[in-house]
């Protein structure tokens, strides 16, 4: 028998162990749908208090629970490990280090690399590899192939090598690692075969695409498709300010349209791992093959200048009271980078906090999921919300819209209230004003 055909065998049978290198956001639900489904998982991380803690069944990813990571850990399912060696024990691997960005904007592959490095030291024939980790077009083949046949191993015959973009949207209560339909691509079509195989174990729906590259594009178009929307909605949010119309009206008037639009809001900018980072993965690429993407270009600059306008309609406001940025004492509220999830990664609310704080206010926030954070050495710590904070504050600003939040408290006591979110619109008026990110007010000047 091929090695493919024995490697489908085990997997089927549920006898292959499975690896998972990188047991952060994307890997660790991943392993646990794979320890679900019947198979023994090693996980890998470099981390060793991310493996200690995950031995002791205990999560630091907040859609994983505790309870079934610690049932996976029991059963004898998942293990968590800092030692190399043990990816000799795995049968396919699947990799979900990050893929940051340098300063220079340009992909920041060490992680990928190392990993790439691990395997190779480590791969023995009749292994599948795949790469989860979002990167520019050309990744899996130019720099994962090379470390495995360096081992001696050919592709598509003693191993097998694929590209697997994942698409997780952390804090999606509908869509979630195993309902989300996954884009597969391999090297070879014996490595394609052999990856659809392996997900279709445990994810509802795989779609095998005809390579690596097309694989690693799916993610970057969908997206640079979200950063693009996003900015066109951010720039219409500026226009509608201008214009004296409420954005809010527009948008909910435009989405009454059965087809041909598809509903993105404006927002104080964009934030997590994914949507403010991948779209310069292909940027990066195509500049090295001499084009320009004026759409990703674009779209950037937009976005990363909401948190600008932001800070100046807070300033606005203040003057309406005869206040300074300078000495007041502004509350934001929330920080994380979406609604209802703890991760603060490129969150733009630092940008606003450090914008006001640059032009002297005294900032303090509230986040009911993120307790305190640390930036350029110093300690943010989250106040409690209460009557006294709210009342206290020169300006709230509502930069991230938790749902357990009571906004209606907000507007009861807040003297004035910069809404980046739309999150006041349907509650009764309180003692203060609302002043919209992008609305019919008397602010119309950003
Ligand atoms: N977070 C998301 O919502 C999301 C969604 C889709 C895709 N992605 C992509 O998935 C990839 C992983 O993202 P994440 O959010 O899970 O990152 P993460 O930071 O949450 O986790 C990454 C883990 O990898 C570990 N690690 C680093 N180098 C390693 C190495 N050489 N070997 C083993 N482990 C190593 C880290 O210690 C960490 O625990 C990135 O490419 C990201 O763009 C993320």
């Amino acid at each position: 028998m091929q090695l493919k055909d024995q490697l489908i065998a085990k997997i089927e049978s549920r006898s292959a162990c499975i690896g998972i290198v990188g047991l952060g956001y994307v890997g660790l639900p991943l392993a646990l749908e794979f320890a679900k489904a019947g198979f023994k998982v090693i996980g890998y991380d470099v981390s060793e208090r991310v493996v200690n803690a995950l031995n002791d069944g205990k999560s630091h990813i907040q859609d994983v629970s505790g309870a079934e990571l610690a049932k996976q850990v029991k059963a004898g399912k998942f293990e968590a490990t800092t030692d190399e060696s043990r990816m000799q024990e795995m049968d396919a691997i699947s990799i979900a280090v990050p893929t940051p960005l340098a300063k220079t904007r340009d992909p920041d592959m060490r992680f990928v690399l190392a990993a790439a490095d691990a395997i190779g030291r480590n791969c023995r024939p009749g292994v599948l590899v795949v790469l989860e980790s979002t990167t520019y077009p050309g990744t899996t083949r130019e720099l994962m192939q090379p470390k495995l046949e360096a081992a001696g191993l050919t592709i598509g015959e003693d191993v097998f090598l694929a590209f697997s973009p994942e698409r997780v949207d952390p804090g999606n209560p509908i869509w979630n690692t195993k309902n989300t339909p996954k884009i597969v691509g391999g090297i070879t079509a014996n490595c394609t075969e052999v990856a659809t195989a392996l997900y279709e174990t445990c994810l509802d729906t795989v779609v095998p695409v005809s390579g690596t590259e097309t694989a690693e594009l799916v993610k970057l178009l969908e997206n640079t498709f979200r950063s693009v929307n996003i900015g066109l909605v951010n720039e219409m949010a500026i226009v509608c300010d201008k214009l004296g119309v409420n954005i809010w009206e527009v948008i909910d008037a435009a989405a009454t349209k059965p087809f041909g639009f598809m509903k993105f809001t404006p927002g104080p900018g964009i934030g997590g791992h994914c949507i403010p980072l991948d779209p310069h993965y292909l940027a990066w690429k195509m500049r090295t093959l001499n084009y320009k993407t004026r759409f990703i270009d674009l779209a950037s600059e937009i976005n990363s200048e909401m948190p600008a306008v932001v800070v100046r309609k807070v300033a606005q406001a203040l003057n309406e009271e005869k206040k300074a940025v300078n000495g007041s004492r502004v509350l934001v509220l929330g920080v994380a980078y979406k609604r209802d999830i703890d991760d603060m990664r490129e969150s733009p609310a630092l940008d606003v906090i450090r914008l006001l704080e640059s032009q002297g206010a005294e900032v303090v926030y509230h986040d009911p999921y993120v307790p305190k954070y640390r930036e350029d050495g110093h300690e943010h710590v989250s106040v409690a919300l209460t009557d006294e904070e709210i009342t206290r504050a020169d300006a709230v600003v509502i930069v991230t819209d938790h749902t357990i939040v009571d906004y209606q408290r907000v507007v009861r006591l807040a003297g004035v209230v910069v809404d980046t979110r739309n999150a006041t619109a349907k509650l009764a008026k309180g003692k203060g004003r609302i002043v919209s990110l992008a609305s019919a007010s008397p602010y119309a000047t950003v």
